[in-house]
């Protein structure tokens, strides 16, 4: 783990700390988060520790809850809303009663409440998905048929999607038009492009000599885990879903719970898609109960989760139970640097859709903006310019609103504190630090961002942007790094070679070169440093979903 330390002068460099300084810091307890306090040269002076703030809401008894709900959203549509868990292909109640509520962030109402799993269900659960691994509806199924029945979910949720996008948007606030043009968008290419996976996992052959064959068969995992987060509700399923499915695995997905309904109402479309019971189970529920007994729990073979790096690091002491294989995509700090040769306009809209879209709650957000010295009044002029026509703040369901509030009233909170703190570490306020509106946070700007203020270390997770001046281009490589993640990182420049060799220099897993956050379901996603462990998407998330079996074949060594 790295901190920065800024000398005198205005020259920063990249400090490690000790191991036992790591230990330390990392020895949190799952309720405290490490708070670091600089001194005048930029080297940590103290750490105290702050609770940090549990963003789900406590689930309550409530047995007489149906299955179903009839809804009306507030655009008109009527859903027939599932409120059971989806477990081997039937809504059922949770064993003790429990439920949560699912509240919308538009105006902090309730919807409906859910039921909500607790470790016996989570066992039921996994028997479930165990029984339908084994069983040869399933693990006998041929690779090519597994990808008819992909396909034809991801026709099912295509026919579905203005419901779908209307829970999400409904659910975690996200603009409507954004909902269907990408998360649905996306959602089905990825379960098609899965689909066309399935059949297309192949071993190798590999040359040993002549008395030796050897093959190595791609075999699914077997029971798998999935925790999801509240940002992307549908189109994190989708990711999880699509290459555990194409592989041959079954599954426990949890979703988040600030948006559990997308995931319920997809259960239906599963089961009328034609995948056998208990090949896919979807719980709702808390994360420090479900989630905490799913990571722990001895009969699930691997842990994929998304969410911050503090309930990561969690999850994975808990895999540790019975060495589970671990996928973990986590948060960001992302840089998006902008050099003095780059085309100014085009650098301002992508930095805009870099940090201010889904209201700033995407991982990978490039929430760091690093601008060399010639052009970064230019450059913020306009941004900010830019900033405050294109993100238009309103009502999720009107046609033109691209900013919704935060996912909830906490979240909202939180932004909120970041703002007050980047006052008063001195770094500048251009744009916003205000809310409209109950739980909606203007496009925020800060300016003369120091890399130690904790708005330059810390995620956000809000439409909030850092931007702070660079010299020389080793200079920007340096800033850029200096942080405990590596998720994404964007760079303008027109110099082709400069692009390229900056680009191999940043310690991140994804480096957009004249754009930013453009991610593409055919392209691997994560990250390197506590930004996670592990690929999503494309071929290579197959490899996470598979583990490689060694056949060696005698073709004559007589003993
Ligand atoms: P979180 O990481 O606590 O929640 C994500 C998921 O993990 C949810 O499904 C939750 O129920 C589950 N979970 C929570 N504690 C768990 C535990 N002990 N064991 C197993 N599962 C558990 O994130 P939260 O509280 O919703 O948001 C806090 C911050 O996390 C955000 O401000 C943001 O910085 C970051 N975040 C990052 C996301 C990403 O896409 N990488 C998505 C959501 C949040
Ligand atoms: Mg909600």
């Amino acid at each position: 783990m790295r901190f920065i330390s800024q000398l005198r002068g205005g020259v920063k460099r990249c400090q490690s700390l000790s191991a036992r300084s790591q230990t330390k810091l990392l020895a949190q307890n799952t309720r405290q988060k490490p708070i670091l306090h600089f001194n005048s040269q930029g080297t940590i002076k103290s750490t105290t520790h702050i609770h940090y703030r549990n963003f789900s809401s406590s689930s309550h008894r409530m047995s007489d809850l149906p299955l179903f709900a009839e809804l009306t959203a507030p655009n008109g549509l009527k859903i027939k809303q599932p409120l059971g868990l989806f477990i081997n292909n039937e809504f059922v109640k949770s064993v003790s009663g429990r439920t949560l509520t699912s509240v919308t962030p538009i105006n902090d109402k309730e919807i409906t409440n859910v039921y909500a799993a607790q470790p016996e269900d989570v066992d039921i659960a996994v028997k479930a998905a165990r029984a339908a691994f084994e069983d040869p509806s399933w693990s006998e199924l041929s690779p090519a048929d597994r990808g008819q029945l992909l396909y034809k979910l991801a026709d099912l949720v295509d026919k579905h999607r203005d419901t779908l996008a209307t829970l999400d948007t409904w659910d975690m606030g996200k603009p409507l038009s954004v909902c269907k043009e990408e998360d649905l968008a996306e959602s089905i290419n990825t379960f098609r492009y899965y689909a066309g996976w399935a059949d297309k996992v192949t071993g190798k052959t590999i040359d040993v000599g002549p008395s030796k064959l050897v093959y190595t068969r791609h075999e699914p995992i077997g029971v798998c885990g999935q925790i999801i987060p509240w940002n992307y509700p549908l189109m994190m399923t989708a990711w999880k879903l699509g290459p555990a499915l194409a592989t041959g695995n079954t599954i426990i997905l949890k979703s988040a719970e600030q948006s559990p309904l997308s995931a319920l109402y997809l259960g239906q479309l599963i089961k009328e898609a034609g995948f056998p019971p208990g090949v896919v189970n979807i719980l709702s529920g808390e994360g420090k109960t479900c989630g905490a007994a799913i990571a722990s729990h001895e009969g699930i073979d691997k842990i994929a989760f998304t969410g911050s790096t503090f309930t990561g690091r969690a999850i994975m002491k808990a895999a540790s139970v019975n060495l589970k294989n671990i996928t973990i995509e986590t948060g960001g700090k992302s840089p998006l640097v902008i050099f003095d040769d780059a085309d100014i306009e085009q650098a301002v809209k992508w930095a805009h859709i870099g940090i201010m879209s889904n209201s700033g709650q995407v991982c990978c957000a490039t929430s760091r903006i690093l601008v060399q010295e010639n052009v970064y009044d230019a450059f913020i002029n306009q941004f900010v310019d830019f900033t405050s026509k294109a993100s238009v703040i309103g009502d999720p369901f009107n046609e033109d609103t691209s900013h919704g509030p935060q996912v909830s009233k906490l979240q909202y909170e939180r932004v909120m504190e970041y703002v007050e703190k980047g006052k008063k570490e001195g770094a500048k306020l251009v744009l916003g630090g205000t809310s409209p509106n109950a739980n909606f946070v203007s496009p925020t700007v800060f300016k003369d961002v120091e890399d130690h203020h904790t708005i330059s270390q810390e995620e956000v997770f809000g439409p909030f942007v850092a931007i702070s001046k660079f010299k020389t281009q080793e200079e920007a490589i340096k800033r850029a790094n200096c942080t405990s993640y590596g998720l994404g990182a964007a760079v303008f420049t027109k110099d082709i070679t400069r692009a390229h060799k900056v680009a191999a220099k940043i310690e991140a897993g994804m480096v957009w070169i004249n754009s930013s956050n453009d991610s593409h379901y055919a392209v691997p996603f994560g990250g390197v440093k506590q930004s996670g462990i592990g690929r999503e998407c494309g071929e290579y998330a197959l490899a996470n979903y598979t583990n490689a079996k060694a056949i060696h074949v005698n073709l004559g060594t007589m003993l």
